[in-house]
């Protein structure tokens, strides 16, 4: 029996999905605590690959109970879409539960979210246009609508009117745009509520009587630390709390259920979006890393932005979570460069050396990465299985990571497949 947490410790796209999907393995119930349909997690199972917006991974295992919590904002069209393309390739939903309180992602939340973007000009954030940060900005405000509502006909159509009315209102008298045709949309999506209804159910309690059982539970984390609201790079994070502390709230169980907290990392660092990011490469090197590690959104196709690994970053990351292990992905990617940069530091542009992440983008202008150089490697590494099968080069570079992090390294990934790890 225990209760792991596995988050992200940079921007994102670190590979959680396949973690997540080895872990699953070994695990009873795999549960989704926050976000929505802007994660992409790829899962790749012997030739056959996955991208899971908002489908918790453990949904390939047959057996494994699924949660979707009260902290996740939920598209009732992605999400059907979801069930559908994966059900015609052979997945069951026997085991898919939603909690009651998750807020629905409305099109008025779509259509303002692009509307925003559009509105903020050459200073937009980036998002992925699925409507996160309205949604969530209604939850907090207490207008939002609540999967409960959703499958509540009658509720949900006094609900919807009220609160689209006034979205509409916003997008058409401040923006200039198009207003929703409200009655259509609240039919069309109190169709969805229907088809999903079969799949409420307290998230919380679910949770709890499976750890008073004795089952293994583990907690799928989407975006990651430097996203979060108030501890990554404001203004350019989602609007949840990708944390390790986002679980308890974002599905209703303390913290004294959890057992360990698994941060994922890649060898390198990716940013997809706007926003600060000290150790981005624009050269050959960025380049070869983006090509060669296939750099492009899960969820958008954008091209990633890429740079090297930094230490100073997944250190606050180790704080923050309270990291038990670090799991770093993408050691391949890096062969083939002839040499590899981590940062170690920042340089203030007063002369300053710091460690610690700043906690607002004002302290973190001017600030320059202070590196230490590694030789490249060129050995194909993705048939190593044991740490010791890697070169001294990539043991070094590891055993580097870790003192950096104060944190130690437990899994090493060598390919996309779940069995393209070493485990220490
Ligand atoms: P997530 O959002 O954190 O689940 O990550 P994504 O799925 O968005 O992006 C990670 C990408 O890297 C996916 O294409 C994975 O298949 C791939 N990947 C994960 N781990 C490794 C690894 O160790 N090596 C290589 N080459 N690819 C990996
Ligand atoms: P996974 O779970 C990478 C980024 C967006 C944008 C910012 C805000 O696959 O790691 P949003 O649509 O959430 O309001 O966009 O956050 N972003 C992600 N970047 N991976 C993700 O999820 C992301 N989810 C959101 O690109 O910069
Ligand atoms: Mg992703």
């Amino acid at each position: 029996m225990s209760a792991n947490i596995v988050i992200g410790t940079q921007w994102g796209d670190e590979g959680k999905g396949k973690v997540i999907y080895l872990l699953a393995s070994r695990a009873d119930v795999v549960v989704r605590a926050q976000g929505g349909n802007n994660a992409g997690h790829t899962v790749a199972n012997g030739g056959e690959t996955y991208k899971l917006h908002l489908i918790p991974s453990g949904i390939l295992y047959k057996d494994t109970l699924c949660l979707i919590g009260a902290g996740v904002v939920l598209d009732p069209k992605d999400i059907l879409g979801e069930i559908h393309d994966l059900s015609k390739r052979g997945i069951s939903f026997d085991h898919l539960r939603i909690d009651p309180r998750a807020h629905i992602i409305m099109p008025w939340h779509i259509a303002l979210d692009g509307l925003s973007e559009q509105f903020r000009g050459n200073k937009d954030i980036g998002t992925t246009h699925r409507g996160i940060g309205p949604t969530y900005m209604d939850k907090y405000e207490r207008s939002g609508l609540r999967f409960y509502d959703l499958v509540h006909p009658e509720i949900f159509r006094e609900k919807a009117l009220a609160t689209g009315k006034l979205r509409n209102a916003i997008i058409t008298k401040v923006f200039g745009g198009e207003a929703i045709d409200l009655d259509k949309v609240i039919e069309e999506y109190i169709g969805y509520g229907q088809e999903l209804k079969k799949y409420m159910a307290d998230v919380s309690v679910l949770t709890y009587e499976a750890d008073k059982a004795g089952k293994t539970i583990l907690f799928e984390g989407a975006q990651a630390t430097l996203l979060d609201i108030d501890f990554g790079t404001y203004p350019y994070v989602t609007s949840s709390h990708p944390l390790s502390a986002g679980v308890c709230t974002g599905t209703g169980v303390g913290p004294m259920m959890i057992d360990g907290v698994y941060g994922v990392a890649k060898a390198y660092t990716t940013r997809v979006g706007k926003g600060p990011f000290p150790t981005e490469l624009n050269d050959a090197d960025g380049d070869y890393i983006r090509e060669k590690g296939g750099e492009f959104g899960t969820i958008t196709g954008r091209p990633r932005r890429t740079g090297w690994f930094d230490s100073v970053i997944v250190r606050h990351a180790v704080r923050v979570n309270g990291l038990s292990c670090l799991c770093i992905n993408k050691l391949d990617t890096l062969a083939g460069l002839s040499a590899l940069k981590v940062c170690v530091a920042y340089k203030r542009p007063d002369g300053e050396t710091i460690r610690d992440f700043p906690p607002t983008l004002e302290g973190l202008e001017g600030c320059e990465p202070v590196y230490e150089e590694f030789p490249g490697f060129t050995d194909d590494i993705s048939s190593c299985r044991t740490f010791e099968e890697l070169p001294q080069i990539c043991r070094d570079y590891i055993a580097r990571l870790e003192e950096l992090c104060e944190c130690p390294v437990k899994i090493i990934g060598v390919g996309p497949s779940r069995e393209q790890i070493i485990e220490r």
